[in-house]
């Protein structure tokens, strides 16, 4: 897991066969790094667009000033404001799992590296799942988990690893509730089958008692999280980071709030609910 790509400037056009040839690498790899390069918002929009449609995050009040496609990532405050939002999900998890249509890649680009930490973690679902046991794959294969916004694990709303609130409007905007999807998915172009979001915010699995579903999901987290599973991105100024939400969790580290961390993130839609 993990690639790095060089002799690519993402400020310019970038033609459709190099196009091509990094999707292959996403699907491949499930995490791409671009590092150095200088965009501005529109190009890095235009880039992560290639990828699948952009959804504006439900948070929108960290949207960047001229392109609600933009989250903005931050710890840092002006006049007292948040200029972002500080912590983008700082346990185990997949984007938009908590929506019908979740998310395809996700795209970072990194504007203020802080001196210590904010390093974003990744876990290999497909590897995971392939490294099952048999009569695990048998038991899980077929079932659905129930998903809500929010950290399972952690519901302290004082927590820097609860999941950032959301309000009543936004909550109603999005059409948050209780959804499922397959706990076991096909990569939508490769078919090659992985964990699907069994961290973060699965709550429960249709048809099975709260308990033992529960026990189910964070056996699963913990085995697909361990370390061997595990890819740490380090982020220079300028990098851009592209993963692949059907293939991997993913966490953010804790970064003292002192120590500015600023990046731009993309979320692009699944093309149809998994
Ligand atoms: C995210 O969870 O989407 C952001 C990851 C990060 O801030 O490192």
């Amino acid at each position: 897991m993990g690639a790095e790509i060089d002799g690519i400037d993402l400020a310019k056009p970038v033609d459709d066969t190099t196009f091509a040839g990094l999707r292959d690498a996403l699907h491949r790899h499930h995490v791409l790094i671009i590092r150095g390069q200088r965009l501005e918002a529109d190009k890095f929009l235009a880039f992560a667009s290639r990828f699948g449609r952009p959804e504006p995050h439900v948070l929108d009040q960290y949207h960047h000033p001229v392109w609600p496609e933009i989250l903005m990532l931050s710890n840092v405050r002006r006049d007292d404001q948040p200029i972002g939002l500080a912590d983008g999900g700082t346990y185990w998890h997949s984007d938009y799992s908590y929506l019908e249509v979740p998310a395809r890649a996700t795209l970072l680009y990194s504007i203020t590296v802080p001196k210590s930490g904010g390093d974003t973690l990744f876990a290999d679902q497909a590897r995971a799942y392939a490294d099952l046991d048999d009569a695990t794959k048998a038991r899980i294969d077929d079932l659905r988990a129930l998903h809500l916004y929010g950290n399972r694990d952690d519901l302290d709303p004082v927590s820097r690893l609860q999941a950032h609130p959301l309000a009543a409007d936004q909550q109603a905007r999005n059409a948050i509730r209780v959804i499922t999807h397959p706990l076991v998915r096909r990569h939508p172009v490769t078919g090659r089958k992985a964990l699907y979001a069994v961290s973060g915010t699965s709550i429960g699995i249709e048809g099975m008692d709260d308990a033992e579903a529960l026990d189910l999901l964070r056996e699963l987290a913990a085995f697909s999280t361990q370390p061997r599973y595990q890819f740490r991105v380090k982020y220079g100024i300028g990098d851009v980071v592209v993963w692949d939400n059907a293939s991997v969790l993913h966490s953010a580290t804790l970064t003292d709030p002192g120590d500015a961390r600023t990046l731009l993130r993309i979320t692009t839609k699944e093309a149809a609910r998994p």
